[in-house]
């Protein structure tokens, strides 16, 4: 590898649901660093957990062999250094004499690509890693990614800043058990019929049913806490129309994407997994799909049909992308997200949906059409997390008197050791 490129830390996989989707996101990214600038490090999260780095994990086609693909990676672990680097170092076994036989290899890390989709990857969790580790990431913060990934405080911290969304209501797990009549009622006087139930923090449609009568209703309630400990029920939009926008920056100045309007295939009323993911190339509708992922991986997201840009009138289009970047800024967002809305053409009611803080396939489809290519998108998203992990650092996180120095601690009853 080059020696004066950055070592791009690329996570992938996860243990999620979206584990695949994730690594076709992340190989997408990971194809557009510009060499003359980046290398790109893999670091594979598998279903299990275990962490692996190697070269072959960078090729899509492997990934149809995964035990033949781990057996060639390297397992490692993430360590910290001083100074905002980590490393991935190798994780063995010691060998029969109690000993290492060489010591562990290890690879510095510059910055962290996150392409985590779901669970621990974009919920905040990989990312209060990477901030105790102190190492830049792509993604939004801890905070925001937390927000993000909740539907319900999603939905609650919009409604506090006057941005529209569907009337809903939210149980815990521990409610619901012990009031599962009076939850259905709340349901029935708050709402009405028809509504649509979700897991609070999944994604990718997973566990999401709609329901018309309090059978149904009860039946994909006790179904969404199978995947979630809080559950979220929303009044289901009948005549809808979805419409995304992808925002790109940070605190200090963000950018929206041309919109979107995904199409679900048949007449299913809610995008599935499978429409999203999984669908066969039949060569109808309006592809968004660029150039740059055709020769490094299956398009993922950027398969889904979609009209771009989203046919609306500009003022529309306009009033819907300030809004988009009202929302980024509202949860602390920074790098690429895609905020999902709703509208409702019977009222033509415009409503927050939901924020993905890591978008399939990091949006790009979104933003070609914006005039930023991939590369230069990745390229925003790694200056975008040196600079947040710059002016982090650049503020007062410590102190340099040692409050455990025997002075301070004179006359100060521990209740251990000698005293
Ligand atoms: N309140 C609603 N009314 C009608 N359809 C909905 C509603 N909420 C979600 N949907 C449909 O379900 C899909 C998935 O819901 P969403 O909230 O985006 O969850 P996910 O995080 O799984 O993508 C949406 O893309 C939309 O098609
Ligand atoms: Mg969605």
């Amino acid at each position: 590898m080059a020696t004066d490129t950055l070592n791009v830390g690329v996570a992938l996989g996860g243990v999620a649901p979206e584990h695949e989707v994730s690594v076709i996101s992340a190989l997408q990214a990971a194809a557009a660093l510009d060499r003359d600038r980046y290398t790109p490090i893999p670091l594979y999260i598998a279903k299990d957990g275990t962490w692996y780095t190697g070269a072959p994990l960078l090729n899509v086609d492997r990934y149809a062999d995964l035990d033949a693909l781990l057996d060639e990676a390297l397992q490692v672990a993430l360590r910290p250094t001083p100074h905002g680097h980590v490393e991935l170092i190798e994780h063995r076994e010691v060998g029969a004499w109690g000993r290492l036989t060489r010591p562990p290899r290890r690879i510095p890390i510059d910055v962290m690509l996150l392409g985590l989709h779901g669970g621990a990857g974009e919920d905040g969790g990989l990312q209060g890693l990477c901030e105790t580790f102190n190492v830049p990431y792509t993604s939004t913060g801890v905070f925001g990614s937390a927000l993000g990934m909740d539907k319900v405080m999603s939905k609650r911290v919009c409604e506090q800043a006057g941005i529209p969304v569907v009337e809903f209501v939210a149980f815990r797990e521990e409610e619901w058990a012990y009031n599962e009549e009076e939850g259905l009622d709340r349901c029935e006087e708050e709402i009405g019929y028809p509504l649509v139930v979700k897991p609070a923090r999944c994604g990718s449609s997973i566990g999401i049913a709609r329901a018309d009568t309090r059978d149904e209703l009860d039946a994909a309630i006790e179904d969404a806490f199978r995947y979630d400990s809080k559950v979220i029920v929303e009044r289901a939009v009948e005549e809808m129309r979805e419409i995304n926008c992808s925002v790109l920056g940070d605190a200090h100045e963000a950018t929206p994407s041309v919109l979107e309007e995904p199409k679900p295939s048949d007449d299913d009323e809610v995008l599935t997994f499978q429409d999203k993911y999984m669908r066969e190339e039949d060569g109808g509708g309006a592809k968004g799909g660029g150039a740059k992922s055709a020769d490094a991986a299956p398009e993922g997201m950027a398969s889904l049909d979609r009209i771009v840009p989203a046919p609306l009138s500009d003022e529309r289009t306009d009033a819907i992308q300030d809004v988009a970047v009202r929302l980024f800024h509202l949860f602390e967002c920074a790098g690429v997200v895609r905020i999902d809305f709703m509208i409702d053409e019977e009222t033509d009611q415009l409503y927050f949906n939901e924020i993905n803080t890591i978008p399939g396939s990091f949006s790009f489809y979104l933003w070609e059409p914006s005039g930023v290519s991939f590369d230069e998108l990745v390229h925003r998203l790694v200056q975008i997390a040196r600079r947040r992990h710059r002016e982090h650092n650049g503020r007062v996180q410590t102190y340099d008197v040692n409050l455990l120095s025997e002075k301070s601690l004179q006359g100060l009853k521990t209740g251990g050791g000698d005293g």
